[in-house]
């Protein structure tokens, strides 16, 4: 089969990875890829959201199957057109990407089919917003509706805060349209955990449940970033949590959405908390987590394809998993989530021996390989445990310690 994965950064690159080990692909391309990309697939330079381009270059190129990474696209109705062309997409439709792209419409969903999340209220008007705050207090969370690539969400310790929150998306406009409309929430306490799953229609195939680390420095300190590092299986979370959230959260999800005329093809991320009344969701996403993906794929036995085109075909892919742990750590630009350089020469890579480079902010240029973007790379490795795997990326990562042009966490797997 000829692939067409469409996206550029650290998540794209790992399913590639995993592609490629695939005897029944032929050729993957990447729309548009990154450095590392480059190297196991033929990367051409069709931005994402570029759908016609997508579609044609697929026709030309008698794509058998296009994988899409990012949400932008998905929102943009991607996987409705590839249809409308008869092209294979393992990909959400646009009505059932909203569960990603607008937090009001998940909350409505999550709230009428009984789904178990922070209680909420939904506000265009900040007069309004600011009272529901001071009647319910704080610790509280404003959340801009649409997507905000990560920085929608105000975790506000003070009323004050919260009100800043509602001044910022509802007057000012810091998040534009997607910032028209917020949610404002119950703060939620307990371990977060990703768990993902392969999905098509009624039919849900939970991957092992991952830990993202999102605050920029060590201690969970710092603001929040696409996330610093990631590892899997999260194993704090115990069988009967993890089959709670499978039945309750992902299978009651694609069953609703398929009640809905929403049906749900592709992967279905819940961002869950394990609260003391059990897993409840915080966000969905509509796609492969960015970096828990990272640290999935690399556990998983068969082979990628053969799952998704058995999930596609609606037969059940057995999915099996390494009974190993898998721990990344992200090396990321000085300076973000904010302002950072690019096109810094990356060396020392060919030295990452023991476990393995996922490639993300990097580019091929004439004098080789260069960053290209907040986060650069994520530094893996498996171990019979978290603590030897975590060991074995930050041993990758050496050289890098004392660099002035990047920095990563050194608490990834700790938590
Ligand atoms: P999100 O972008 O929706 O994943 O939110 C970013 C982060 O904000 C999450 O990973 C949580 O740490 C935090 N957060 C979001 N909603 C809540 C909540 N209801 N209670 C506590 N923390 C939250
Ligand atoms: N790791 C969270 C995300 O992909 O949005």
């Amino acid at each position: 089969m000829n692939i067409l994965v469409v996206g550029r950064g650290g998540r794209e690159h790992s399913i590639v990875m995993k592609l490629a080990e695939s005897d029944r692909v032929n050729q993957i391309f990447a729309a548009p890829g990154n450095g590392g990309i480059a190297e196991q697939a033929t990367c051409v330079r069709i931005d994402e959201m570029d759908i016609d381009g997508l579609v044609d270059f697929a026709k030309v190129y008698k794509i058998d199957l296009t994988i899409v990474g990012p949400e932008n696209p998905l929102l943009a109705g991607i996987a409705n057109r590839f249809r409308e062309e008869n092209l294979a997409v393992f990909a959400p439709t646009k009505e059932a990407a909203l569960l990603e792209g607008s937090k009001r419409f998940a909350k409505e969903f999550m709230l009428k089919h009984g789904i178990p999340t922070a209680d909420y209220a939904s506000f265009t008007n900040a007069d309004a917003a600011k009272e529901y705050i001071n009647e319910k207090g704080a610790p509280i969370v404003v959340k801009a509706d649409g997507l905000a690539a990560g920085k929608g969400v105000v975790v506000a310790e003070t009323i004050e805060q919260a009100h800043q929150a509602v001044d910022d998306m509802l007057v000012a406009k810091s998040f534009a349209e997607a910032g028209a409309t917020i949610v404002i929430e119950e703060f939620l306490q307990g371990m977060e955990f990703s768990l993902m799953a392969f999905v098509h229609e009624n039919n849900v195939y939970p991957m092992v449940p991952a830990r993202d680390h999102k605050r920029a420095y060590d201690n969970d300190e710092g603001p929040n970033t696409g996330g610093m590092g990631a590892y899997a299986p999260a194993e704090d979370i115990t069988a009967e949590h993890l089959s709670f959230a499978t039945e309750n959260i992902l299978q009651k999800t694609a069953d609703s959405l398929v009640a809905e005329e929403r049906p749900f093809t592709g992967i279905l991320y819940a961002g869950l908390i394990m609260t003391m009344d059990g897993p409840k969701v915080i966000e969905f996403n509509v796609r492969f987590g960015d970096p828990e993906t990272q640290v999935v794929l690399p556990l998983l036995r068969n082979d990628l394809l053969q799952v998704i085109t058995d999930v596609i075909e609606e037969r059940d892919p057995h999915l099996e998993w390494e009974n190993n742990c898998c721990a990344g750590v992200v090396l990321a630009s000085k300076g973000y989530p904010a302002s950072y350089n690019k096109g810094i020469p990356l060396k020392n890579l060919d030295s990452l021996a023991e476990g393995f480079v996922v490639h993300a902010g990097t580019k091929q240029s004439e004098t080789g390989l260069v960053s290209d973007g907040g986060r650069v790379l994520l530094a893996g490795a498996k171990g019979t445990t978290l603590e030897k795997a975590a060991e074995l990326s930050y041993q990758c990562l050496n050289s890098y310690s004392e660099s002035s042009e990047f920095f990563y966490r050194t608490d990834i797997g700790k938590k």
